[in-house]
């Protein structure tokens, strides 16, 4: 489908998608620089910055490590990825005191950093389909810093490389209109 927005935005907002074909080419450094630069600038409550991003290359052990964390429906696709990403979120702050938006915070660097990658023509893919509790270990966490999501990041590549179900699915989805999300001054939206 091609995606339409009901009112005015930028069309970035609509260009961001969470494709899975991917050429299997590397991501240069400095690209994975400029993407966590983005995301460095995300707001966050009392400027707390609780994001925290850990990244394998293609093509090293460390890449083999996290692909190993995900989950057997995101193996197939994310073989060709040009660089893992484990996003976590520090719940505490620098006095121990539990910070509450720390994922809502860590969701904006998300996005920040996905919109970055849209612009520079990567693909950018979120994904929850991982071993949560092994990455812990796996990559080091502290007990106050909690895996979020795992995104893969690559050039883009041919749908015909993807296998299926994922080939037939490669393509932007739509979104529900806002009647079913915002309401003015009063939830009436429903559950
Ligand atoms: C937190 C999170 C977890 C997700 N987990 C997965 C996943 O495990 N595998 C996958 O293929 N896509 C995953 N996705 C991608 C979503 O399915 C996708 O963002 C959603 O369908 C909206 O489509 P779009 O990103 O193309 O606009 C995830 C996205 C988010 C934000």
């Amino acid at each position: 489908m091609t995606r339409k927005a009901d009112f005015d935005i930028d069309p970035l907002f609509l260009e961001r998608w969470s494709p899975r074909a991917m050429s299997g080419q590397p991501v240069a450094e400095a690209d994975l620089r400029r993407l966590f630069e983005a995301a460095r600038w995300a707001p966050s409550s009392g400027n707390s910055q609780p994001w925290r991003f850990v990244y394998a290359r293609a093509g090293t052990s460390d890449f083999d490590r996290f692909f190993g964390l995900l989950a057997q429906g995101n193996r197939p696709w994310c073989a060709r990825a040009g660089a893992l990403i484990l996003l976590a979120a520090r719940t505490v702050n620098d006095q121990g005191k539990p910070m509450p938006s720390a994922s809502f915070d860590t969701g904006a660097a998300w996005m920040a950093l996905a919109l970055q990658g849209t612009k520079m023509g990567l693909v950018v893919h979120a994904m929850g389909g991982f071993d949560a509790e092994r990455s812990k270990v796996e990559v080091g966490l502290p007990p106050e810093v909690v895996p979020c999501c795992m995104i893969a990041v690559g050039q883009p590549g041919s749908v015909e490389d993807l296998p299926e179900p994922y080939r037939s699915r490669e393509q932007p989805n739509d979104r529900k209109p806002q009647a079913t999300f915002v309401s003015e001054g009063k939830y009436t939206t429903g559950s």
